[in-house]
């Protein structure tokens, strides 16, 4: 579990700190008259009215910022009545409270906006999750005016989080990785950008549980197993891409001899002896342990103990 009491402590605090000032702003501000009727008057670009094509801009759905009741355009941007107002030639604009032109909102009091609505969807996770604590505002991820939001969609979502993810993208990119860029798989296939009680945000308790939703014949049980695979799949495996086949971290043998001892299995392709009459070595023909450990994730064979079949 990454949050803290402290974490639950202070986001409640800060939820509380920042209602409040969000309700002495909205006293204070009034909202327009006619809802978004006024809004759409200067608003009519349609990177902003997309937004009656999606969930959001759905009057039939009473929770919704456009069911009867609610305070549509201003249930997101707070109260508008002042920006409305046209303004005089040389005078600037009054800005809305969130994601206006001159808000001064910080990020827990923009989050508190959606989360008025949305902290059921969200659990207990995202309150001290990593994008949470690095003050991740909601539409760092999410456009609530798009048709569809790239992040929800597994075809584009990659991109949203390419944005700040630079090292992941550029794993994706290398000659061996998960089929994210062929639209086969998210990052959500391991990730749960939310918050979840595993490190790195993963959708399983551990790194194996995650790899084991999909490649479940690695899970077992075996007769002889091999200790690095039932405890991490990232000794030898790089989730996001490689420059080596199969994902590998490094190629074997030297993948193998970061944990195996060289004595009796050298790591020279030549040894003094085969050097001497010009044969090299059996252990390494081919440049690979797996010649003869074909089995490297275990095996079930009666007499499989070294791997070898
Ligand atoms: C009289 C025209 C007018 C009306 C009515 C109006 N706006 Fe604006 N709005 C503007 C202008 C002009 C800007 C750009 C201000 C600037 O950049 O100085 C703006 C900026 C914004 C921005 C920031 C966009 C950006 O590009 O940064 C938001 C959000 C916004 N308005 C929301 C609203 C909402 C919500 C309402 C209804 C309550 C509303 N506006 C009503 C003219 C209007
Ligand atoms: C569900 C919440 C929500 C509702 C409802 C909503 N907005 Fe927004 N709006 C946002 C967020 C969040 C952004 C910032 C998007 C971003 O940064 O990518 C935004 C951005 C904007 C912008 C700037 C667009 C740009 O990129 O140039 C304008 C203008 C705007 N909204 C106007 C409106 C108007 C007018 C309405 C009502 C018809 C409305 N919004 C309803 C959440 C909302
Ligand atoms: C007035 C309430 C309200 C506010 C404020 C609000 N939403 Fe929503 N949102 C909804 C409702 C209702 C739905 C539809 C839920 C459903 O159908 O399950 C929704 C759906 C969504 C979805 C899922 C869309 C989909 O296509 O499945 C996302 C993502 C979302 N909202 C993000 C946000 C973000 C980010 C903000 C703040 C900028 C925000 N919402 C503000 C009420 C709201
Ligand atoms: C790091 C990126 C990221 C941030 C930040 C983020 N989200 Fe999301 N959100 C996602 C992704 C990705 C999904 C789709 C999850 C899936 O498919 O498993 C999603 C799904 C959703 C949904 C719809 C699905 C559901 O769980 O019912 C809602 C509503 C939502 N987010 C609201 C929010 C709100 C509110 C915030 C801010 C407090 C927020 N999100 C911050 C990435 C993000
Ligand atoms: C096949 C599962 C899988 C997929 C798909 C995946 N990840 Fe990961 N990710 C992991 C694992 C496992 C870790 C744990 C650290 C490690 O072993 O590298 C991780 C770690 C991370 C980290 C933390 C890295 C660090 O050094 O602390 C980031 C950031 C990240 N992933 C982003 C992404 C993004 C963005 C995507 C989508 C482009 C993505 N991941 C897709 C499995 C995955
Ligand atoms: C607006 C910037 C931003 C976006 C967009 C974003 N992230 Fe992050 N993310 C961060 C920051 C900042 C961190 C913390 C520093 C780091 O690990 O890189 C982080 C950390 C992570 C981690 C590591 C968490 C840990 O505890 O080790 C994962 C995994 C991750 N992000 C996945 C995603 C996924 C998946 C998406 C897209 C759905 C996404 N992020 C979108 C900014 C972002
Ligand atoms: C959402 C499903 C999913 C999850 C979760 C997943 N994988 Fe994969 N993995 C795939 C798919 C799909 C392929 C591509 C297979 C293909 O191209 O036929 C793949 C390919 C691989 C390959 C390369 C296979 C080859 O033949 O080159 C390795 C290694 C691998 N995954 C390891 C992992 C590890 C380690 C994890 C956990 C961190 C993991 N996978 C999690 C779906 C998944
Ligand atoms: C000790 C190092 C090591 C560990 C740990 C390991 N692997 Fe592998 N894995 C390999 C090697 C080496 C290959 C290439 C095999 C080949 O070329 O025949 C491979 C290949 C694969 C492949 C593609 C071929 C196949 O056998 O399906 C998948 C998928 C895979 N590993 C998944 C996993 C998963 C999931 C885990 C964790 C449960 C894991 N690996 C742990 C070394 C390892
Ligand atoms: C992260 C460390 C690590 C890596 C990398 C690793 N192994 Fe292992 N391997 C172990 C451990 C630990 C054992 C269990 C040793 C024991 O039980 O005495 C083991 C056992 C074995 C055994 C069975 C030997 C025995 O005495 O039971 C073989 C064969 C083997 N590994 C081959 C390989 C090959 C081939 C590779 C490369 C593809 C590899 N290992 C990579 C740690 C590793
Ligand atoms: C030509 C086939 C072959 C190759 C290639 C090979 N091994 Fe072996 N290995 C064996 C055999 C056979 C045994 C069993 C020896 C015994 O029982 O005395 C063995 C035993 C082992 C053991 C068990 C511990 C021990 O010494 O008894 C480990 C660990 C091991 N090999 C690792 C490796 C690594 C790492 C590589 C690559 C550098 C490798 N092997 C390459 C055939 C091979």
């Amino acid at each position: 579990m990454r949050m803290s009491i402290r974490g639950v402590i202070a986001s409640a605090f800060f939820a509380f700190v920042s209602l409040s000032v969000a309700t002495a702003q909205e006293a204070e501000a009034e909202y327009s008259r006619a809802g978004a009727d006024t809004c759409l008057g200067c608003h009519d670009d349609v990177k902003v009215t997309s937004i009656f094509l999606n969930k959001h801009g759905h009057p039939g759905d009473p929770n919704s910022p456009f069911g009867e009741g609610q305070l549509q355009c201003e249930a997101c941007h707070g109260p508008g009545g002042e920006h409305a107002k046209l303004s005089r030639r040389g005078e600037s604009k009054p800005s809305v409270p969130y994601w206006g032109h001159a808000s001064t909102a910080d990020t827990a009091e923009h989050n508190q906006v959606c989360l008025g609505c949305h902290q059921k969807h969200m659990g207990l996770q995202w309150a001290g999750s990593t994008h949470d604590v690095e003050d991740l505002n909601c539409s760092g991820c999410h456009n609530p005016h798009a048709q569809a939001d790239p992040v929800l969609k597994t075809y584009t979502q990659s991109q949203v989080c390419y944005e700040c993810h630079a090292a992941q993208k550029a794993d994706e990119n290398k000659p061996y990785a998960h089929p994210i860029a062929e639209r086969r798989m998210a990052c959500t296939s391991c990730h749960a950008p939310h918050g979840s009680s595993a490190d790195h945000l993963l959708v399983r308790n551990t790194t194996n549980e995650t790899c084991y939703t999909c490649h479940q014949e690695k899970r077992g049980p075996l007769l002889w197993e091999h200790a690095p695979v039932t405890e991490d799949c990232s000794y030898c495996h790089e989730p996001h891409g490689s420059i080596h086949p199969a994902l590998l971290t490094k190629r074997p043998p030297l993948l193998c001899q970061q944990c195996h001892s060289q004595s009796g299995h050298p790591s020279l392709p030549y040894t003094s002896t085969g050097l001497a009459d010009g044969n090299p070595s059996a252990y390494l023909l081919g440049g690979s342990c797996l010649n003869c450990h074909s089995q490297v994730h275990g095996s079930n064979h009666p007499s499989g103990a070294t791997l070898s079949r």
